[in-house]
């Protein structure tokens, strides 16, 4: 049974409102988990990491695996015509296994290496394709849900799907990942423009058959809103067509990227059925998309989380991914809302940890059952002469830091790197 004590500047959010600080103290694991945090060491073995921050991995809830080579392309486009121009065509690339190797591998490393242990990713419609990205994650030791994506309609003659074949694939898939440790399938259909209703519907009977989480974009520019109202006349709203072609499971089962323009009565359907929310504002704010009313949200109890975007969003880093939210949180209460106040630190520091953790169970934070996913943050690159808190140093790193300070990654109580 593997047991031991770590030693260091221990940091996380239990509730989305302060930083629980635990200075010079002993994070305690075994097998995996968290046991409790004490001033003295509970086991006999010890790894010290003193004088260093220790803080839970981050959870990326939304992002493109193969639009990994696209990071920085393409923001004079909106989302509509970016997708077209760039997006479809590099997924297209996924059909060839060589292709696909060396542009996932990148993609791990780079989600390793920024610290996110675990996430939520779609790949491509090719199912082949998409499993060996979920063999180089779990080989890392890695934690994510991965889906197949399903297009069936309005997508280009090189990158769509017949129905039949998008659902046995997806089960397919589906099946292949039993096995797997740390990485779970998840039904993906891309979002409703690329879906029939028949496909979503059967998209949902396999959710339901193998008790699948899902995963899609909601309500991201007003373009595609628009096009989706004229595409389901028979719906109220966007999130509708979700519920009503059975891809809304509730309970925290469906995460939907993006959210910035949901009415009232979505919001309502969202707290209802403990839809989390994976807000995406580098995406938002590259594709021109639009300031996510997150402060709005929280407070009408709808569970928030972050997600890069990847493609659309350029940085993996989620300090960064942090402190731009908060950026435009501080904009969305000057120009459009003053009702509404910016996010805090603690409260994007949550999301991006325990928020987005909530979707894979216990993970995101270090209370006793969490699993021990964790960080060693050396900030020693971007300190100065004075002589700060713990939280002043992750205020730092969050806000100036970078990958380089990220010393070392474990997930459930294993170093991988
Ligand atoms: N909506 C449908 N597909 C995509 C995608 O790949 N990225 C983003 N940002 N939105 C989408
Ligand atoms: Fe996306």
């Amino acid at each position: 049974m593997q047991k031991f004590s770590v030693k260091g500047n221990i940091i996380f959010t239990k509730d989305m409102d302060k930083f629980e600080i635990h200075d010079d103290s002993y994070l305690n694991i075994e097998n995996g988990k968290i046991i409790s945090i004490s001033k003295e060491n509970l086991f006999k073995e010890v790894v010290s990491y003193e004088g260093n921050l220790i803080i839970p991995g981050f959870t990326d809830t939304h992002l493109h695996a193969p639009q990994i080579n696209n990071i920085g392309l393409g923001y004079d486009e909106e989302l509509l015509s970016w997708l077209e121009k760039y997006t479809f065509p590099e997924e297209a690339k996924y059909k060839n296994k060589d292709f696909a190797k060396k542009s996932y591998s990148n993609f791990v490393n780079r989600l390793l290496e920024n610290g996110t242990t675990s996430s939520v990713i779609f790949g491509t419609i090719h199912k082949d394709t998409t499993l060996l990205l979920a063999e180089m994650m779990e080989e890392k030791g890695l934690k994510a849900y991965i889906g197949k994506v399903n297009m069936n309609r309005n997508s280009p003659d090189f990158y769509i799907e017949e129905t039949e074949e998008s659902v046995e694939d997806t089960e397919e898939f589906i099946k292949a990942l039993a096995s797997f440790e740390n990485i779970k399938p998840i039904i993906t259909p891309r979002f409703v423009p690329s879906c029939t209703e028949v496909l979503m519907n059967k998209l949902g009977d396999l959710a339901e058959k193998y008790d699948l989480k899902i995963q899609s974009h909601l309500s991201e520019s007003r373009s595609e809103i628009d096009w989706v109202k004229d595409l389901h006349p028979e719906c109220k709203n966007y999130l509708d067509v979700y519920v009503k072609y059975s891809l809304a499971r509730n309970n925290l089962n469906t995460v939907m990227a993006h959210c910035v323009w949901l009415t009232d009565e979505e919001k309502e359907v969202m707290k209802d059925k403990e839809i989390l929310v994976s807000h995406c504002p580098y995406s938002n704010a590259n594709l021109t998309s639009g300031i996510a009313p997150v402060r709005e949200l929280i407070s009408k109890g709808i569970n928030v989380s972050l997600g890069s975007d990847v493609s659309g969003g350029s940085e993996m880093f989620m300090g960064r991914i942090i402190s731009l939210a908060q950026m435009l949180s501080k904009m969305h209460y000057v120009h459009i809302d003053e009702t509404q106040k910016p996010l805090t630190i603690s409260e994007l520091f949550y999301m991006a940890t325990k928020g987005g953790g909530k979707f894979f169970g216990n993970v995101g934070s270090f209370e006793e059952g969490y699993s021990a996913d964790f960080l060693v943050i050396n900030d020693k690159s971007i300190q100065d002469i004075n002589s700060r808190t713990s939280k002043e140093r992750l205020e730092r790193f969050l806000f100036t830091g970078d990958k380089s300070n990220i010393s070392k990654v474990y997930v459930n109580g294993r170093r991988i790197r």
